[in-house]
Parts: structure tokens; C-alpha cells; sequence
């Protein structure tokens, strides 16, 4: 068979396998097999010089005619096999927006923080400012500067969480470390006192810690308000008045308040209130053990000593002081029949509130 027979059988077959390629990948194995540095009519290009003479120009010019049949027929094919592989690629990237939507399970503020939200709105509202201290304390401030010396009988009834340096001190081992896990909120009354200009009206919400094991009606770690006011001729009047008020607002208007004498070290005189119960409306039953009466909070007149030992002159200034518990007030609020419900994330429970 004459060479430009060959050719033009050679041309013919690589475009027939041009238009058969189905893919960019397929396309360029021809493209390889025919015009690479080995392809076949790569082959006819470089053996120009072993043909005669008299047949070189009809030869060289078959060879460019398929050379440039070729590249065009490749380059052709190409741009349609492109073409074809971006859409595939952006078909199968297509979101399909008629699917229905993956809902997103949304959290809930968990109901210490409503509480906490609704008790300082309702301070807020009374001209009260929000005051933080420390939740890894010093002994100075959780007893010591609130009259509670080193053998005051107040520190036993608080077990305390010490905070045991990295040497192991032994001192924090045995219980004589200095620094501890705050056990309530008093101690930012000594930071508001050190850090404020008077006249001071503040509450002070936050997480603290005892020594307790976790059952209905113990947590080792919970929260309270505290709360102080150091001001000229503040009597126990404001503070009967200002506590009733809030009782109403976080309990409702139908709910009394009663004091009851009671003991603090950093209050002179100390009481605890009660507020009626929300069940028995007084009469006594299940929930308030009988008495008609609910225990929420302790207070008091800010002892002169506490208030002498911050700096502040007790001829001239007077205050009182209070602390709630934040958990259980909630459970009194909601009826929350144990503690420990409030800590283990069972949404079924937290979604209510
Ligand atoms: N700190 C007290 C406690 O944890 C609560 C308390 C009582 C706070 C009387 C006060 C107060 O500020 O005046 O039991």
C-alpha cells in the first residue's frame, strides 16, 4: 500500500476514534496514540526522511493534511466533552430544593437563668446595680471579713471545697488553705464595699459550693443572690419593705412575707423569711411541711463590725443585706420535686420553662 493510502486510512480510523471517545480522559488516549512523541503519525512525520525523493512532497503533504485533520477533529471533540463534563459536574452538585428541610433543634435558657434573669430584672427596676466577685475565693472574703473569724462556729457549718495548690500543700490537704471554692455570694458584699463609692445598691448572682452529696434537696454546686445596700439611714423598715416587694413580684401579689428572728455572723439583727405557700394558701399541706409557710431567704442589718472592717463608718452609714437561693426558689416556683432534675439535661423537663 502506497504511504499516502496509509495516511489517509490512518487519518480516517484516528477520526472515527475521535468521534467514539466519550470522555475527555478516553479523547486524550487517542490524541496520545496518534500525535504523542510514540503516536503513529508522529512516526510518518519522522521517517519523511527515509522516503524517495520524487514521492517526499506528496508524502509531506498527506501527513500535515491528517496532522491538521486530526488536531482539528481533537480539539473539536473536546470542547464538547468539556462542555458535557462541567454539566454532569454541576447536575451532581445540585442541591435539590424541593427536599424538605433537617430542622435544627434549638436549646432553651435553661430555667436558673430565667430565674436569675427575672430576679435581677425586678432589682434592675429598683435603681440596683449587678455586682461579680470571684468564684475561687479567698478565706478573707467568704468568712473572715464578714465576721466570721477562723473559729467562729459559722465555718463548720459550711463545708467548704479548699483549693489544694499543685505541691500538694498540706495545709490545703488538711484544710487550712487560704483559698477555697466560694460557699455563698456574701463575699462579694466585702468586694462592692473595697470597690464601690457610696451609697451601694447591689445584687450579686452566682454559682457556689458545698461539700454536700447531690439529692432532692442538696447540690454541691448551686447558685444564689446576694444582695446589699450600704446607704445613710437605712432602717429594717427598707429592708422588710424592699424583700415583700420582690416576694410579690417573683411569687405573685397574693403572697405574704414573714421574719422570723434568726442567726448571721455578718448581720445584726439576722432573720429569715418565709413566704406563704402558693398550694395551701396557708392552711398547711404537703408542700410547706404543714406550716402554710415557705423558707426562701436569709437577711439582716448589715453588722457595723462588717461594714467597719471595709472601710465605711458605721456612725454614718447603715445597710442590709439578704441571700437567695436561686435553685430553691425555682423548685418553690415550679413545684420542682428534686434538685438533681435541674442538672441532668433531660430536655423533655428543661423545654417546659
Ligand atoms: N450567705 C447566707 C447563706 O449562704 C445567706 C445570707 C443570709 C446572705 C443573710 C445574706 C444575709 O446577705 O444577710 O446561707
Amino acid at each position: 500500500m502506497a504511504i499516502t493510502e496509509e495516511l489517509s486510512a490512518l487519518r480516517d480510523d484516528t477520526l472515527a476514534a475521535v468521534a467514539a471517545a466519550d470522555t475527555t480522559a478516553a479523547l486524550d488516549e487517542v490524541r496520545v496514540r496518534v500525535l504523542g512523541k510514540a503516536g503513529t503519525l508522529t512516526g510518518y512525520l519522522r521517517s519523511m526522511g527515509s522516503v524517495p525523493k520524487e514521492e517526499r512532497a506528496a508524502v509531506g503533504k498527506a501527513v500535515n493534511e491528517a496532522r491538521v485533520a486530526v488536531e482539528e477533529a481533537l480539539a473539536a471533540r473536546k470542547a464538547v466533552l468539556d462542555a458535557a463534563e462541567l454539566e454532569a459536574a454541576i447536575d451532581a452538585a445540585a442541591v435539590d430544593v424541593t427536599l424538605p428541610g433537617r430542622v435544627q433543634q434549638r436549646g432553651t435558657r435553661h430555667l436558673i437563668n430565667g430565674i436569675i434573669d427575672e430576679i435581677s430584672e425586678i432589682f434592675l427596676g429598683l435603681g440596683y446595680s449587678v455586682a461579680e466577685g470571684p468564684e475561687v475565693e479567698t478565706d478573707y472574703y467568704n468568712f473572715e471579713a464578714l465576721n466570721a473569724p477562723a473559729d467562729h462556729p459559722s465555718r463548720s457549718m459550711q463545708d467548704t471545697f479548699y483549693v489544694v495548690d499543685r505541691s500538694g500543700d498540706e495545709a490545703a490537704v488538711r484544710g487550712e488553705s487560704d483559698v477555697l471554692l466560694r460557699t455563698q455570694t456574701s463575699g462579694v458584699q466585702v468586694h462592692a464595699m473595697e470597690d464601690q463609692e457610696l451609697p451601694i445598691y447591689v445584687i450579686a448572682p452566682g454559682k457556689v459550693y458545698r461539700r454536700d452529696v447531690a439529692d432532692p434537696s442538696h447540690l454541691p454546686q448551686f447558685h444564689q443572690i446576694e444582695g446589699l445596700v450600704v446607704d445613710e439611714g437605712i432602717t429594717f423598715g427598707d429592708l422588710k419593705g424592699t424583700l415583700d416587694y420582690v416576694c410579690k413580684q417573683i411569687f405573685g401579689p397574693e403572697r405574704k412575707t414573714r421574719f422570723r428572728a434568726h442567726y448571721f455572723p455578718f448581720t445584726e439583727p439576722s432573720a429569715e423569711v418565709d413566704v406563704s405557700c402558693g398550694i395551701c394558701h396557708g392552711e398547711g399541706c404537703r408542700m410547706c411541711k404543714g406550716t402554710g409557710w415557705l423558707e426562701i431567704l436569709g437577711c439582716g442589718m448589715v453588722d457595723p463590725n462588717v461594714l467597719e472592717m471595709s472601710g465605711i463608718d458605721p456612725e454614718r452609714y447603715s445597710g442590709f443585706a439578704f441571700g437567695m437561693g436561686v435553685e430553691r426558689i425555682a423548685c418553690l416556683k415550679y413545684n420542682v420535686p428534686d434538685l438533681r432534675m435541674l442538672l441532668e439535661g433531660d430536655m423533655r423537663f428543661l423545654r417546659q420553662f
